[in-house]
């Protein structure tokens, strides 16, 4: 097998970078900032600090890394105490002398905590002058050479590190310091003192938190390239990215065992779709299920068994009078979700597993009496752990005078209209912003059809008078008002169940909607009337847009759902697809 041993490049994290350099450039023209890096085990967050240590020493600023311990053993505040090694080892004895000022016998006292027989708590007595005189200590190297301080895997933090965490960033704009902190989220089992230092921390000036999450298909494609050093063909990359959910220590793994080239130099491609699951990735997919009790673990192996996406209510086996049951599996697929290892499956009660090599290891537990229940879903994927394709295509074509639409096993057909062009248009490029003169132009598709009730033209109906009319009706504003109460509720749960993916795609669709309520009103509550070229190009192509989605909800809603949260419509038009959702999309 393979034996790929070559570091890749760092694949994708653009705008992660970008937030990681202002956040640089700031600290050196001398105001500090913290910036936590969270996200799931192996999805780069460790490479993502490595990556800025990188740039910032090249700038001169000097880089002290702490890891934090989760086994016993090891003392009160351990992060803290290897960054203020790394900052003694630079200096000399008199500069030293000068550094630590006044505060000397605590700095002392701190060192000396690490010896062997040393107590291994700092009591809440000399945790103050402590915290005191290592910030001090810290601040004084910094006026000399800017600092950044990394603080790896804070879920395993001892509540004094995090504490003086939180003291450290109460007065962090006067600092010549970056702080970054990187830890596991979801965390299991949750740890409430980083939650809190978490919260505190996020208040102060100067405080941003990056989620990190799975790399997209163009994005796993390219760090595969930079790993094995040559293409790797489309089909086996999609089964790869399905299988690994875009996780880069997934990536990497199963990298590790494609088949080495044969004598003319040729890989062995055809074996490479259905490779187990590798040794090391078992280990991490069982830290990952360890929070869940025997009773919910056995609810997911029942998932497990159904390919694709499931109903919570496939997986109540009994005829369960009680409905216990039911609350059952009801509290286990909730759980699940907040540990990242499923994700809704778009409609009320339906999910599907984040990665795909999670189902496959779970289904291996499932004794052989459990079939699956009949799934009107996807049914190419095989069973038994032994998945080796992903799910059916997905298509968006036109063809003739109707689009054929495929999404999740579901195929529609649809009569053409302008919309559906437009958004053909943005599915070919994602993430990429389209300017709504380019969709304009594309001319493509008949206008609205006319309601055979009432003989008015349905966009009108719904969405106003023509180009120089009103941008949105009443009817349609009130549907967004409609929409907008929904969507609160929806986001109250999801930050009450801390489900931050769910958060933040329904912050967008309220962001969008109101947006799209303040434009069509104006300031004053008065509707407002379209004005110049590109504000009506925009009103038109926003429409259009938005009637097409409602015609996909009317035959595919989970489509419909997945195309509003990521289709941006402005002036700038944009596809951006979350990476756990197909995005291969055959047009
Ligand atoms: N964007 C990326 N491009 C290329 N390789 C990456 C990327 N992100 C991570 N990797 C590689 O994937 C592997 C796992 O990444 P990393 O160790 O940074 O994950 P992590 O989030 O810190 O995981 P953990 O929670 O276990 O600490 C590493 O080999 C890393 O180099
Ligand atoms: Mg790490």
């Amino acid at each position: 097998m393979g034996g790929v041993t070559r570091r890749p490049e760092l694949a994708g994290r653009a705008r992660e970078r970008t937030q990681l350099q202002a956040a640089l450039q700031e600290v050196l023209n001398g105001s500090g900032r913290l910036i936590l890096i969270a996200g799931e085990p192996g999805i780069g967050k460790t490479r993502t600090a490595e990556e800025l240590a990188r740039e910032a020493r090249e700038r001169g600023a000097n880089v002290a890394w702490g890891r934090c311990w989760g086994e016993a053993g090891a003392p009160d505040l351990w992060p803290w105490m290897q960054v203020i090694r790394t900052c003694l080892r630079a200096v000399d004895e008199d500069t030293l002398r000068q550094l630590v000022g006044p505060h000397g016998s605590e700095l002392t006292a701190l060192v000396a905590l690490t010896g062997s027989d040393a107590p291994a708590t700092v009591s809440p007595a000399s945790r103050f002058r402590l915290f005191n005189a290592i910030a001090h200590f810290l601040d004084a190297y910094s006026l000399r050479v800017p600092l950044v301080i990394i603080l790896e895997d804070l879920h395993r933090a001892d509540p004094s590190s995090l504490l003086l965490l939180q003291f450290f960033t109460q007065e962090q704009r006067q600092r010549r310091i970056l702080l970054i902190g990187t830890y596991r989220e979801p965390n299991a089992p949750p740890n409430r003192a980083l939650t809190q230092a978490v919260i505190e921390a996020m208040r102060e000036s100067g405080s941003e938190r990056i989620t990190l999450g799975s790399l997209s298909e163009n994005e796993s494609e390219s760090m595969l390239r930079s790993l094995l050093d040559e293409e790797v063909p489309p089909e086996l990359l999609r089964t790869l990215h399905w299988r690994t959910g875009g996780n880069p220590l997934f990536l990497a793994e199963c990298a590790r065992l494609l088949p080495d080239r044969d004598e003319r130099g040729t890989r062995l491609w055809k074996s490479a779709a259905d490779l187990p699951i590798p040794a090391e990735l078992r280990e991490v997919l069982e830290q990952r299920l360890e929070p869940l009790s025997g009773e919910h673990r056995a609810v997911l192996v029942r998932a497990a068994v159904c390919d694709g996406h499931f109903h919570a209510r496939d997986l109540v086996t009994a005829t369960d009078p009680t409905g216990d049951e039911q609350s059952q599996v009801k509290a286990a697929l909730a759980e699940a979700e907040t540990l990242g290892l499923l994700r809704s499956g778009g409609t009320p009660g339906s999910f599907r597993f984040a990665q795909e090599m999670m189902r496959e290891w779970l289904s291996g537990e499932a004794p052989a009496t459990l079939t699956p229940p009949p799934s009107p879903v996807d049914t190419t994927v095989a069973l038994e752990g032994k998945a080796v394709r992903p799910p059916a295509p997905t298509i968006f074509r036109r063809e003739g005078e109707y689009w054929t639409i495929a999404f999740r096993g579901q195929t529609s057909r649809i009569k053409d209209a302008k919309g559906l062009a437009y958004v053909s248009f943005l599915l070919r490029q994602p993430h990429v912003e389209v300017h709504v003169s380019e969709l304009v132009n594309l001319g493509a598709g008949p206008a609205d059809p006319v309601d055979d009730r009432t003989g008015i033209e349905l966009g009108t109906l719904r969405f106003g008078l023509g180009d120089s009319g009103v941008v949105l009706d009443a009817q349609a504003k009130a549907a967004y008002r409609t929409r907008l109460e929904e969507l609160r509720g929806e986001l109250f749960e999801a930050e009450t169940f801390h489900d931050t993916g769910r958060a933040e795609r329904t912050r967008a669709e309220i962001d969008f909607l109101t947006q799209e309520l303040v434009s069509a009103t104006g300031l004053g509550g008065r509707d407002r009337r379209v004005g110049s070229d590109t504000e009506r190009a925009r009103v038109n192509i926003t429409r259009a847009i938005v009637r097409a989605l409602a015609r996909i909800d009317e035959s595919d809603p989970e489509l419909g759902r997945h195309l509003r949260r990521t289709i941006k419509t402005g002036i700038f038009c944009m596809y951006t697809p979350d990476a756990s959702v197909e995005t291969n999309w055959e047009l």
